[in-house]
C-alpha cells in the first residue's frame, strides 16, 4: 500500500526551473537509456527531477523495472512520489548514475553541491560502475569557479580549523558560511554538517586532494578525475 499524500508532485520544485525546455529535452534522452533492471544512481536537482519524470513514465509504459540509488533526502521523496523502486548503498551497487552539475570544464573537472548534497552525490558517483552528467549549456565553463564557489562540508566543531587550513593552503579569495534561507543560522547538511563555500582566483588540478586532506572536512563538491559522460541538450 502506498501513501496517497505527498510534498513533491510533477509541478512541483524548490523553485522555478531555470532553462526548462533544454532540460526537459535532456531529461528524454537520459530516459531512453534506461534498460530492464538496471540499478540507477539518482542525483539531486532540477534537471534530476525532470529525469525522474521522464525515467517513471517509460518505465510505466514500457513495463521496465528500475532501482533508484538517491543522492539526496529531495529525491527520495520525488522518487517515493513517482512510485520508483529504491534502495540504498548498503544493499545495491549502482550500473550507473546520472547527476546534474553546476559546473564543468574542458578536463571534465566539476563543481557540484549548489543543494547542499554534495557527499552523497560524490558516494554514489564513486560506487557507481559508469557516471552521467545531465547538463545544460550554462553549465560548461572556460574556468572553473567561473559562477560558483566549492562547497565544502565540515564537521561543526572543525568549523574555524578548516577555515584556517584552507587559507593557508589555498589563499581562497573568500570563505563564506552557507546560510540558511527559511532558519536562522547555517544551512545544516543531511549529515549534521556545515557547508563553508569557497572561492579561488584559479582551481590547480590537484585541489580536490588538498582541501580533502584538512581534519575536519567530510568532503568538497569539486570533483577531479570522476571522467564523466556528459550529456546535453
Ligand atoms: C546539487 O547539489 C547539485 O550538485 C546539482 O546537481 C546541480 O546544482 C544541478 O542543478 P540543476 O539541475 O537544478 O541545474
Amino acid at each position: 500500500m502506498t501513501w496517497d499524500t505527498h510534498f513533491y508532485n510533477r509541478d512541483t520544485w524548490n523553485k522555478e526551473i531555470s532553462n526548462f525546455e533544454e532540460k526537459s529535452a535532456i531529461a528524454q534522452k537520459l530516459a531512453m537509456r534506461l534498460t530492464n533492471d538496471d540499478i540507477v544512481g539518482a542525483g539531486s536537482g532540477s534537471t534530476c527531477f525532470l529525469t525522474l519524470q521522464a525515467i517513471a513514465d517509460r518505465c510505466e509504459a514500457e513495463n521496465i523495472n528500475v532501482t533508484l540509488i538517491p543522492t539526496s533526502r529531495e529525491i527520495e521523496m520525488v522518487c517515493a512520489f513517482l512510485n520508483l523502486p529504491m534502495a540504498s548503498l548498503l544493499e545495491k551497487r549502482p550500473d550507473w548514475c546520472f547527476d546534474g552539475a553546476d559546473e564543468i570544464d574542458s578536463d571534465l573537472r566539476l563543481i557540484k553541491g549548489r543543494g547542499g548534497a554534495l557527499f552523497r552525490e560524490k558516494l554514489i558517483m564513486s560506487a557507481a560502475k559508469q557516471a552521467v552528467i545531465i547538463a545544460d549549456k550554462t553549465k560548461l565553463v572556460e574556468k572553473l569557479g567561473q559562477k560558483f564557489p566549492i562547497p565544502v562540508e565540515v564537521v561543526p566543531d572543525a568549523l574555524n580549523l578548516v577555515k584556517e587550513q584552507l587559507e593557508d593552503l589555498l589563499s581562497p579569495k573568500a570563505i563564506h558560511l552557507r546560510l540558511a534561507e527559511k532558519k536562522d543560522g547555517p544551512v545544516v547538511t543531511e549529515n549534521g554538517n556545515f557547508l563553508l563555500d569557497i572561492s579561488l582566483d584559479t582551481i590547480e588540478k590537484g585541489t580536490e586532494k588538498i582541501i580533502k586532506s584538512i581534519v575536519g572536512v567530510v568532503e568538497s563538491g569539486l570533483f577531479e578525475g570522476y571522467n564523466p559522460e556528459i550529456v546535453s541538450g
